[in-house]
């Protein structure tokens, strides 16, 4: 196991799309994963995906604590060449951070219901709906696959800042 350098915004590997894993079940992807896990927890975040650890593989991997953000907590959960499909036009804005842009937050909007399906790394199918802040967490992740971090989704960039700005101000609802 190893905590691996995390790529900042503005790093080309971030903004290019991920490639397909053939096998999820390589001992190398299984590798990476435990590696992504250790990053993630020592981080601390929520959220990984490999581009942020400079590997271009479609693999994600995501967390939701319950609290005030969410009402179910979604244990550790892996998902490698993730696909979502838009269950509802609803659109929710909600307060985001990147480990890719440290100390920094924005307003993003995101889809309100999603439905998305994964391979697991034993190989299995991962098949789930999501709404609210687990869903706003899959299509967070998800975007690193396709070289989009969360200012790019933003409507209003003067609710993007630092975090500590952010909250001296107010302007962090959650
Ligand atoms: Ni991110």
């Amino acid at each position: 196991m190893a905590i691996l350098k995390i790529a900042r915004m503005g790093h080309p590997i971030l903004m290019s799309p991920a490639h397909e894993v053939a096998d999820p079940t390589d001992p190398a992807v299984h590798q990476l994963i435990d590696d992504m896990v250790e990053t993630m927890i020592d981080a601390p975040g929520l959220g990984l995906a490999a581009p942020q650890v400079h590997v271009p593989a479609r693999i994600v991997i995501f967390r939701v604590p319950e609290g005030e953000r969410s009402k179910d907590a979604v244990p550790l959960t892996v998902l490698i060449n993730p696909v979502i499909e838009i269950l509802t036009d609803a659109i929710e804005d909600g307060v985001e951070g990147c480990l890719s842009l440290p100390k920094m937050s924005g307003m993003v909007p995101r889809h309100r219901r999603i439905y998305y399906r994964a391979t697991a790394p034993d190989g299995s199918s991962i098949e789930r709906e999501a709404e609210g802040f687990h869903a706003r967490v899959v299509q967070h992740e998800c975007d690193h696959l396709d070289g989009v971090l969360y200012p790019m989704r933003m409507r209003d960039l003067s609710l993007f800042g630092y975090e500590e700005e952010l909250v001296k101000e107010g302007c962090e609802p959650e």
